[in-house]
């Protein structure tokens, strides 16, 4: 979401919006749309498919909101595409209106008809409904706070009265300050090229801006609350592609400085996490998706470096584990937007059973930042791809450094992980990139690929990724990025669990990788062999069950980071190579703000 009011003098808002949104395509890329306000009444274009591609052509106007989608409620289309209007307002949202049917029925029953399938356009017409009533926006915004149910937050523009409404019932809102003019935005990159200068609207805070005038107020009870100006220290190229094809790709070769980055944090709050996990009565690593992972990772730096039983939980089933959550718990919630949905959630969740929270993320003042007890920041710089490359290792190194601290040993644990950081870019020379983007070839010759040109060309959409101790969760990362960028079906085993089931899936030339050269693992790739598969080896030493090798630097026990860094680059060939663009993966989006 991003809106402008008062473009000064150049009359070019519904261009800075659009501007805004291709800053912001990467967080949801379905649809877009932009509502500008001109002399003849609001304007609005809306436009199935990604911003980057489309031919819109603003028009000249003071004035402009823009959406850009990841569909929830209603098929990708242009009529679910927002700004929705109804009557008066035209309106952008962000979030989900958990009690929309009831607030649909009750407004059908006033007259409004409905064109969309989306939980949006009801807003737009629960807020119209009040204006017609003779409310003020503002009595509006409150009457409609209380009716809206769910996380979510608003922006939006009444025809024939300038200036710009919206509210936050849960999810992010940033203002932008400038001379003579008012930047909004979901996210600070819908105008960080215009000013650095923000005001964040907490949950329950409304405003409206209009040129340079900016009011901020409750939208419980309408009382007027004052805004700090914060100065935010992004630099806007460090969020361009720069010389790479794509930001995934970008973003794994940062990894060569961002992990020494993330190591360099304040000590105080790292003791402080350190001792919050160990005297925790019970400790919960939980994250989702790729964090997931990492809190798998972490799991087993626990219970290995710092001697600590935690339990990894994707984020989605820690309401299973409530009961053994209380006041000297400890859940520690990884999440690199900070803003997703089931994180929340959980979180809030065992908060209110007392625990404390731990918060490991990329985006400061995010929400997860704000509820948590101690945040870690990663400090990599903005991640845009929507496949996790940088932010993971990030996290992975600080748990793994929290873990060492915990064991007292935290010298140790720095050696190990400066010498993986100093390492890496050894370890990604062109001649190893090669050899990467060869076993990505040999993987879709197994599939049975063939290049002509629709991207639908795979024959057998089946490979196997196992690995043992550390290298299990990492075997499960590994398939998560394989699947969302090349659509490739690849599943991650623990290696001893293959013959329990997932050997009935080997057929001849089923690509299986085997992460790790130990006995036991080995001993598993060679039944897989047996059976036909191709053996893809991704280890420190070659071994002759491997009909394919990729050497990785043997690095103590940060290997595992070290493991999965060549399979982050896999990923990218295997959906380059099949004419896929890794940074707008389908059905995807880069911060899941809903539940
Ligand atoms: C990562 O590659 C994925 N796109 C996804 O699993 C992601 O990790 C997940 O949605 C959680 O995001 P978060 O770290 O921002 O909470």
């Amino acid at each position: 979401m991003c809106g402008i009011s008062g473009a000064t003098g150049a009359e070019k808002a519904g261009q800075i919006a659009f501007d805004g949104l291709k800053k912001l395509e990467y967080r949801g890329y379905d649809s877009f749309g932009v509502a500008m306000r001109t002399g003849s009444g609001i304007h609005t274009y809306k436009k199935e498919g990604k911003i980057s591609d489309s031919k819109f052509k603003p028009m000249q106007t003071t004035e402009a909101i823009g959406h850009s989608r990841w569909a929830t409620h209603g098929e990708v289309n242009q009529v679910n595409s927002h700004p929705h209007s109804q009557g008066s307002v035209t309106l952008v949202h962000n979030g989900t209106v958990t009690n929309y049917v009831a607030l649909k029925r009750a407004l059908e029953k006033e007259g409004y008809e409905f064109i969309s399938e989306t939980d949006s356009e009801i807003v737009a017409a629960l807020l119209d409904e009040y204006i017609q009533e003779g409310k003020t926006p503002k009595q509006a915004i409150i009457a409609a706070s209380s009716q809206i149910q769910g996380d979510n937050s608003f922006v939006f523009m009444i025809d024939g009265q300038e200036g710009i409404w919206a509210f936050n019932l849960g999810r992010p809102i940033r203002v932008g300050i400038a001379d003579g003019v008012s930047y909004i935005g979901s996210d600070v990159q819908a105008f960080l090229e215009h000013t650095n200068i923000v005001n964040y609207l907490d949950k329950g805070d409304a405003c409206y801006l209009h040129q340079e005038d900016r009011k901020y107020f409750s939208c419980y009870d309408g009382k007027e609350i004052k805004k700090e100006d914060i100065s935010i220290d992004i630099e806007p190229s460090s969020v361009e592609k720069g010389n790479y094809a794509h930001f995934m790709q970008k973003e794994i070769f940062e990894q060569t400085s961002s992990i020494n980055v993330s190591l360099d944090q304040d000590s105080v709050k790292m003791s402080m996490a350190s001792d919050l996990i160990k005297y925790a009565d019970r400790v919960f690593i939980i994250g989702s998706g790729t964090s997931h992972k990492v809190a798998m990772v972490a799991e087993y730096w626990l219970a290995k470096n710092g001697r600590i039983y935690a339990r990894a939980c994707a984020s989605t089933e820690l309401s299973s584990w409530m009961q053994f959550i209380g006041n000297e718990s400890l859940v520690i919630a990884i999440s690199q937007s900070g803003e997703t949905a089931d994180v929340i959630s959980a979180v809030r969740g065992a908060q209110e059973r007392g625990a404390s929270v731990l918060a490991l993320t990329n985006i400061a003042r995010s929400e997860l930042d704000e509820i948590s007890d101690v945040t870690i920041p990663l400090q990599v710089g903005i991640e845009k791809a929507v496949a996790s490359t940088k932010a993971t290792t990030a996290q992975m190194a600080i748990m793994y450094q929290l873990a060492k601290m915990v064991d007292n040993e935290l010298g140790e644990g720095l050696i190990n992980l400066v010498d993986l950081s100093s390492g890496l870019s050894e370890q990604l020379n062109p001649n190893y990139i090669k050899h990467v983007e060869d076993m990505a070839d040999v993987i879709l010759k197994q599939l049975g690929y063939t290049e002509n040109g629709n991207g639908d060309q795979i024959q057998k959409n089946s490979m196997i990724i196992i690995g043992r101790d550390i290298l299990y969760p990492i075997a499960l990362e590994s398939a998560i990025k394989i699947q969302e960028v090349s659509y490739i079906h690849a599943q991650g085993f623990a290696a001893g669990e293959l013959k329990h089931g997932p050997l009935a899936l080997i057929e001849k030339g089923i690509p299986c990788i085997v992460l790790g050269d130990d006995d036991r693992t080995i001993n598993e790739a060679v039944k897989a062999r047996a059976r036909g598969a191709c053996i893809l080896g991704i280890s420190a030493q070659k071994h002759e069950v491997f009909d394919h090798w990729l050497s990785v630097p043997n690095r103590h026990d940060v290997y595992a980071i070290a493991t999965l860094i060549p399979m982050q680059l896999l990923s990218y060939f295997l959906a380059i190579k099949q004419g896929r663009d890794p940074d707008f993966p389908r059905n995807l989006a880069k911060a899941v703000t809903v539940e």
